[in-house]
């Protein structure tokens, strides 16, 4: 495993109650995308300290590709099973009895912007008839839990006095526009799941990630955080598409992790904002980040410019500020994450410096 996967498995496995994880059978879906291959290097990592479930499924469409790490997770742990499977058609009983499935992490979506903006309807079905399929097959069983992934997006663009953002911000987002198919299926989604708790009794659980970044989210994903590692590990300029302002708070996998886990595992329905509060910061000074941390890491010597994406509405309806308020994170499941965003992506470059060496 590479060096710095397995240090922030241990630094998650501190951090959480593994005890709840032994012997489980538990199901991944987006288990081949960026948080897919936290959760399953997290769960392979657990086994080979005998403190691991006895089955893990990993579901995914593979619309980009079976990645090798998979593959590899899958061979040399047992417990981890890989099924091509699209959460909007497939069945999944036929391959587990939903009588056996302790958690559900349902991940599968489109995530970034460039590729839902391509696939919309997609975005929409993994959003609400793919989530409503699984929620349809755990009505009365035993599950213990089941983690939905939301999103920061279903904010929108927030009116100045709700940033940071809480939890109960009802959000200012247009349901007509290049964004619209991912915010209001997540919100819909949202919607799905407090229905299904409601009449169900299901133990549903909702997180709304805030930009993560770190191991496994592809160089290729054109997210920004992704494409100043690409170029640093290309050795090429890093390109600013914007003016560079727009601002964020960019939260280590590592720590986000921490709060999916404590979502997972959490008493009640609930919804929770996973992220880190500060330094909320200007995409150019992120760009300044990659240049001098790949200077370091990787004798990195390009420049950064500014330049216009191809995409028309690359911009369009682009939250200008983005910085969740944690209290309730906090406050419910002592989720307090540590690794500033220096750190951070120090960590990712050293990361994908150990992946592309040879
Ligand atoms: N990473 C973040 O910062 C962030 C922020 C907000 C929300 N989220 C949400 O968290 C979840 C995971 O994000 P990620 O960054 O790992 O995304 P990702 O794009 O890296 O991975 C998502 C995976 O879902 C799979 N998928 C898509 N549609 C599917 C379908 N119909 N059936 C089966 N698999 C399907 C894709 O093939 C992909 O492997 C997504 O729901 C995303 O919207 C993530």
């Amino acid at each position: 495993m590479n060096k710095i996967v397995e240090e922030d498995c241990a630094y998650v496995a501190a951090r959480i109650d593994v005890r709840n994880l032994a012997g489980r059978t538990i199901v991944i879906t987006g288990a081949a995308g960026f948080l897919g291959y936290n959760f399953i290097h997290q769960l392979a990592f657990l086994c080979g300290n005998n403190e691991g479930p006895s089955r893990v499924l990993a579901l995914d469409n593979y619309r980009r590709g079976r990645p090798a790490w998979l593959e590899a997770v899958a061979a040399r742990c047992a417990a981890v099973e890989v099924h091509a499977f699209d959460v909007v058609k497939d069945d999944l009983s036929r391959l587990v009895h939903p009588q056996e499935v302790d958690y559900v992490v349902h991940l599968a979506s489109i995530a970034s912007p460039t590729f839902y903006r391509q696939y919309p309807l997609e975005t929409i079905d993994a959003n609400v008839w793919g989530l409503r399929k699984l929620l349809d097959l755990f009505k009365g069983t035993a599950l213990k839990g089941f983690l939905f992934y939301s999103s920061s997006e279903i904010y929108g663009d927030p009116s100045l006095e709700n940033i940071p953002t809480s939890e109960d911000y009802r959000g200012n987002v247009a349901c007509i526009g290049p964004r619209s198919c991912y915010d209001e299926s997540k919100r819909f989604g949202e919607t799905l799941c407090y229905y299904y708790h409601g009449l169900n009794k299901l133990p549903i659980r909702i997180v709304r990630p805030f930009n993560n970044y770190g191991p496994g989210m592809s160089i290729d994903d054109k997210r920004v955080v992704a494409d100043f590692a690409k170029a640093v590990v290309e050795g090429r300029d890093i390109e600013i598409l914007s003016s560079g302002s727009p601002a964020r708070t960019f939260c280590y996998v590592a720590d986000a992790m921490v709060g999916y886990w404590k979502a997972l595992f959490y008493s009640d329905f609930d919804v929770f904002n996973i992220g880190i509060e500060k330094p909320e910061i200007a995409v150019a000074e992120l760009a300044n980040i990659y240049q001098l941390t790949g200077r370091k890491i990787l004798g990195y010597s390009g420049k950064i410019v500014r330049k216009h994406s191809d995409d028309p509405e690359y911009l369009k309806d682009n939250p200008q500020r983005r910085c969740p308020d944690i209290s309730k994170a906090r406050r419910l499941l002592e989720y307090d994450p540590g690794i500033d965003v220096r750190q951070g992506v120090e960590r990712y470059l050293a990361y994908l410096k150990e992946e592309h060496k040879g």
